[in-house]
């Protein structure tokens, strides 16, 4: 395996920033990872496992090994009355992995179509859109530990899940790295129409029925016109988590802002949208030298062409404490922040 030095990180990350690697290597299969992990060489150097880097800030470079996740294959590995068990490698692309399945009427993730990075981050947060995570359709994945290269198995309950979280942003944090995932798919697609704009743009579509084809359609169409693309403007999706407020204490917010846009949860509480909370805080569409927030969704941090990681993240926190003075809500950091 090549260990390249001072790597620049510029096209593997999406935000653009301009941060390098100290020590630099891909792996393209379990064993390469593995001979990496245990490479007394680098026994007491942080590691970074980096997929599609679509969901990471570097602050400033970073000073330990990055190792790029290349691992492919996709797999059908059984199947029973009702699912297809379908295992993809963590180097997949999320969103080529989500068209493989829909192309095999392996129905599931079609409401997750277009997200960036890979397969192996997609437990990492339990990404989510429109109405679906990824915790619907998991089934189990295989990671290895760092610290003694064992492989391990986790199943749904093992991981945690949770809104844009998992036991591996938390308590596992930095000690394992997947190495693939297996989703549980059904035969028999059950649509998930339920968020709004979904319907809107199917009838705009003029879809004849509702299938996962044309959900995923629709859900593409949608994504591409709210969300910038990162090949055009760096940015890493909401740089915020949507926070979750009691209703006793979204019932005060809205007395006093009548227009608030929360959604009820299941458990009794509110989840506010973030991006009109920064919005009514006055920064959408806001440029600070090359760095911004994007102009059609306040909750998306962007850097037009050369801005510093440091200053994504500075500007990141006066937004926090603006929507704090205001609202008197906190906001969460969804993006992964690199030291
Ligand atoms: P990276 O950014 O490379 O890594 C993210 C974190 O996971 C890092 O801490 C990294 O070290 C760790 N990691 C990566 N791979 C592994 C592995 N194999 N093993 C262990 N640790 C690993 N997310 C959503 O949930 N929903 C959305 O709708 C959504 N929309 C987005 C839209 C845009 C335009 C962009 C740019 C991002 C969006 N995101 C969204 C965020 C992002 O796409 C997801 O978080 C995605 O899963 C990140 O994958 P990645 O491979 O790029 O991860
Ligand atoms: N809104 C504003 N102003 C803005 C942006 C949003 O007022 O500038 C309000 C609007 O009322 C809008 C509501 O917020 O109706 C929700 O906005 P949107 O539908 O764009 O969704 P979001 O809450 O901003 C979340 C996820 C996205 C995911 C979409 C669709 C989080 C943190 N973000 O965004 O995920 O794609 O819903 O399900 O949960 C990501 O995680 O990176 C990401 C892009």
């Amino acid at each position: 395996m090549n260990i390249r030095e001072n790597q620049s990180l510029k096209k593997l990350n999406t935000f653009g920033i301009d941060a390098s690697a100290r020590f630099f290597s891909e792996f393209s299969s379990v064993e390469e990872l593995k001979q990496l992990l245990s490479d007394p060489a680098f026994s007491n150097t942080p590691k970074l496992i980096l997929g599609g880097g679509s969901n990471l800030l570097f602050t400033t470079d970073f000073k330990g090994l990055v190792l790029k996740n290349n691992l492919k294959g996709i797999e059908l590995v059984n199947e029973d009355a009702r699912f297809y068990y379908v295992k993809a490698a963590a180097g997949e692309v999320w969103h080529t992995f989500v068209m493989y399945c829909i192309a095999h009427n392996y129905a599931g993730l079609e409401n997750l179509s277009l997200i960036p990075g890979n397969v192996g981050a997609s437990p990492m947060q339990n990404i989510g859109a429109y109405g679906v995570e990824i915790k619907d359709s998991f089934f189990e994945l295989e990671a290895l530990k760092i610290a003694d290269q064992t492989i391990h198995i986790f199943n749904n309950t093992d991981c945690k899940f949770g809104y844009r979280e998992s036991v591996f942003k938390r308590e596992l944090k930095n000690q394992f790295v997947i190495t693939s995932v297996t989703f549980k798919l059904h035969k028999k697609p059950i649509l998930n129409t339920t968020y709004g704009a979904i319907e809107k743009e199917l009838e705009a579509m003029g879809a004849k029925e509702v299938n996962i084809q044309n959900i995923s359609q629709a859900v593409i169409n949608i994504r591409s016109s709210k969300l910038p693309n990162p090949a055009e403007i760096g940015n890493a999706g909401s740089f915020f988590k949507n926070p979750e407020i009691s209703r006793t204490i979204f019932e005060q917010l809205k007395n006093e802002f009548p227009a608030i846009v929360g959604y009820d949860l299941e458990n009794g509480n509110v989840k506010l949208a973030a991006g009109w909370l920064i919005e009514q805080c006055g920064w959408k569409g806001k440029t600070f030298g090359d760095a911004g927030v994007h102009k059609l969704q306040a909750l998306v941090l962007v850097n037009y062409a050369n801005a510093k990681g440091n200053e994504i993240y500075d500007l990141s926190q006066k937004i926090m404490d603006s929507v704090k003075e205001r609202f008197g809500v906190e906001l969460e950091r969804e993006v992964n922040i690199i030291y």
